[in-house]
């Protein structure tokens, strides 16, 4: 048997054509495009292009975008002050402050300092507590996007049992919660975690989220499991090329002959991390404004 493919590229496509069509409705309504405002300090790369990548994405979904590049060594107070700024402008709905932040930063203090009804990345101790007892607020991107690809594969989630390895605040703590939340019998394993293989091999559904070059290899698998990878893992290069191949925790051409299906690396969680984003901005955008949030998103 050979798995499906989850396709988190097109999934991702359509929620960003919704959402899209969604921001061109709110701006009829409120008289101002949806705003996201996204701060990078420092010049990560990795980090430029993802900041690229989201503004361009804000843009096409009809949304008005604020970009502020701080240089490496911006003191904790200016970083302070233009988040108080952006929690107060009105323009903006979403701050998302790029991670990770240089050393002499304290990204806990950063988070803490972004307004609850603005921090679409769900990172806020108050967004955290919200999800972990039923509230509404914002959840943290990726955990989202994987669910919304579990949900659309399996349906209801009730009495399955999920694995989730990683036990991380962004990804492995909201996608247990959020597992538990659609009524799944959840584990989370991580590092200290004593025969990880044979707690992966009872799952229906397994996350990995813990940054490990196929770590996962098919005999953890049970069969027809839905195994939905977060990993984005750069393996050295191979003799004569330039940059290594990305690959995720999951060994994914061995895994598929077990899985039932599986999101591949590239294409599979990454595309949806942006996507949610843009989602999360566009209810942040409503609840701002006064306005009822759009069903089925
Ligand atoms: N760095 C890598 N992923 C993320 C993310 O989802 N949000 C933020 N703020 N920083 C990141």
């Amino acid at each position: 048997m050979t798995a499906t493919r989850i396709d988190g590229k097109a999934f991702a496509a359509k929620l960003r054509e919704r959402v899209g069509e969604h921001a061109l409705e709110f701006a009829k309504a409120a008289g101002r495009k949806p705003g996201l405002a996204v701060v990078l300090v420092g010049d990560d790369p990795a980090s430029q292009v993802y900041v690229g990548s989201k503004g361009k994405a804000t843009v096409a979904a009809n949304m008005e975008s604020f970009e502020h590049r701080l240089p490496d060594d911006t003191p904790e107070a200016d970083l302070l002050a233009l988040v108080e700024q952006l929690n107060e402008d009105e323009r903006v709905d979403g701050i998302l402050v790029q991670l990770p932040l240089p050393g002499h930063l304290d990204e806990q203090s950063i988070i803490a300092s972004i307004s609850p009804d603005k921090d679409v990345d769900g990172f806020h101790v108050i967004n955290a507590g919200r999800l972990s007892v039923g509230q509404s607020g914002f959840v943290p991107c990726t955990p989202l996007g994987c669910m919304m690809l579990l949900t659309d594969r399996l349906g209801d989630l009730s009495g399955l049992e999920a694995v989730v390895l990683g036990r991380s605040n962004i990804v492995g703590k909201p996608m247990a919660q959020l597992l538990l939340d659609a009524n799944a019998t959840v584990t989370i394993a991580h590092s200290r975690t004593r025969e990880v293989e044979s707690v992966v091999k009872r799952a229906d559904i397994v996350v990995a989220a813990v940054g490990r070059p196929e770590m996962i290899r098919k005999e953890w698998l049970k069969e027809g499991a839905t195994v939905i990878d977060v990993g984005i893992n750069r393996l050295p290069p191979e003799p004569g090329k330039e940059k290594g191949r990305l690959v995720g925790d999951v060994a994914f051409g061995e895994a598929s002959e077990v899985a039932g299906a599986i999101t591949p690396v590239p294409g599979g969680v990454g595309p949806m991390t942006i996507a949610v984003l843009l989602r999360n901005t566009l209810v942040a955008a409503h609840r701002n404004a006064g306005l009822d949030v759009p069903e089925g998103l």
